[in-house]
């Protein structure tokens, strides 16, 4: 008997291009080869000490669900984070969920019906494939170049892509993954676009922190004439180096799609219970002395890039703005190919380096073939190494073509 049905859904959904290579990893691990993990943003910058202090001070006998919206200590500690920047948010504008993914499958899920269409800017993060095939969605995806730093392109561009089936905008504000910051136009001519057109502002701002060279990153939730079609999507994953935590959140001040995230919460429950005491001690306690030398890390290990890598015969990327990103143009044909092989046929002294293909990170067939994206999340020691085997291996890939 052949196996029962699976979904469509299931069948089209694609396989991270962040992590499709770890099988591959894994061979080379049992190998004995050591890997320097530049394909997935995860930090390596310890958890602050708060979180760990407020998951035991909360430890009780039974491990209970919480409400549907989140913890209200932690809600009210987002508002006060939000208003060091000067921004005003009340808590029940604020729905904490399971990781800043949650945030954007719910985003999508609450304004768009099955086959409707959202706009939004590739490269962008590559799960937004999955989290659109989880929600039966349509991505119509708008090219950024890195010949313009992976600004936006015109707004006659996007408006010529709304059809009568577009709900929203969705934007990553600093870009995973091309470290880029939109600037108050680029948003201003979001927010006149989606006001002409009645759609949704969707702003993916969970690197918000991560600005460089003194720059300053706007939320959309500063841009007032959209109060009511704005919806950030959060996580404490980056802000904190807490990816395990598994906790981000929705702020909006649109009541009514407000109490639709509520219901979808109510769906599933509740977010992680213990991890919201940890989340709000953090958003309490960390000043801007923390993020300050957060960001001078993440800043120093993007100028080593910049130094390794920038120049380098057909490499090409402009200086990443903020994130701990960069999309890179390399001088191959196939990134796909290029990163498998450096897992599977290159080493130096028992070491390589992991970096993500690019094409998955696009939703334009073709695309990003000749880039890859690194996440600058080592030490620079780590760095420096990770890079150095990066080149040879480039060099002797091409040379073995
Ligand atoms: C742009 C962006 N949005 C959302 C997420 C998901 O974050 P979380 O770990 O909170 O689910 C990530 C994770 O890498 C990300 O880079």
């Amino acid at each position: 008997m052949s196996n029962p049905i699976i979904s469509r859904r299931g069948d089209s959904i694609q396989e991270s291009p962040i992590r499709k290579l770890a099988p591959l990893a894994a061979d080379a691990i049992k190998k004995g080869i050591s890997i320097h993990h530049l394909n997935i943003g995860q930090p390596d910058i310890p958890t602050p000490v708060e979180f760990w202090d407020a998951v035991k001070s909360n430890i009780s006998n039974v491990l209970a669900y919480g409400p549907s919206i989140g913890i209200p200590e932690l809600r009210e500690a987002i508002c006060g984070y939000y208003s060091r920047s000067d921004i005003s948010i009340e808590p029940d504008q604020v729905m904490i969920t399971t990781g800043g993914s949650e945030a954007v499958i719910f985003s999508m899920m609450a304004v768009c019906d099955p086959g409707d269409e959202i706009i939004c800017f590739e490269p962008f993060y590559t799960n937004y494939n999955g989290f659109a095939t989880l929600a039966d969605v349509k991505l119509v995806p708008i090219t950024s170049r890195s010949e313009n730093g992976f600004h936006l392109p015109p707004s006659e561009e996007i408006t010529s892509r709304i059809t009568e089936k577009t709900r929203a905008i969705l934007i990553c504000n600093p870009n995973n993954p091309t470290g880029t910051i939109l600037t108050d136009a680029e948003i201003s001519d979001l927010a006149d676009i989606v006001t002409s057109n009645n759609i949704y502002l969707l702003a993916d701002e969970v690197y918000r922190d991560f600005a460089f060279d003194g720059r300053e990153h706007s939320s959309i939730l500063e841009f007032p004439g959209i109060a009511d079609r704005a919806v950030v999507m959060d996580s404490i994953s980056k802000r904190f180096s807490s990816c395990g935590a598994r906790l981000g959140n929705i702020i909006t001040r649109n009541s009514s799609l407000m109490s639709v995230f509520v219901k979808f919460g109510q769906a599933r429950l509740c977010p992680p219970t213990l991890s919201q005491y940890g989340a709000a001690a953090m958003y309490r306690s960390m000043t801007a002395d923390y993020f300050s030398s957060v960001v001078s890390m993440y800043q120093n290990r993007r100028d080593i890039l910049m130094h390794e890598l920038h120049g380098q015969e057909g490499i090409f990327f402009l200086k990443p703005e903020g994130a701990f990103y960069a999309t890179i143009r390399i001088p191959v044909e196939n990134s796909d190919d290029f990163t498998a092989w450096m897992l599977t046929d290159f080493s130096i002294d028992g070491w390589t380096t992991m970096i993500a293909p690019a094409e998955g990170f696009y939703a334009t067939p073709g695309m990003g073939l000749d880039e890859i994206r690194i996440a600058y999340v080592l030490n620079e020691n780590r760095m420096r190494s990770a890079l150095e085997i990066l080149k040879s291996g480039l060099q002797e890939y091409r040379a073995s073509r």
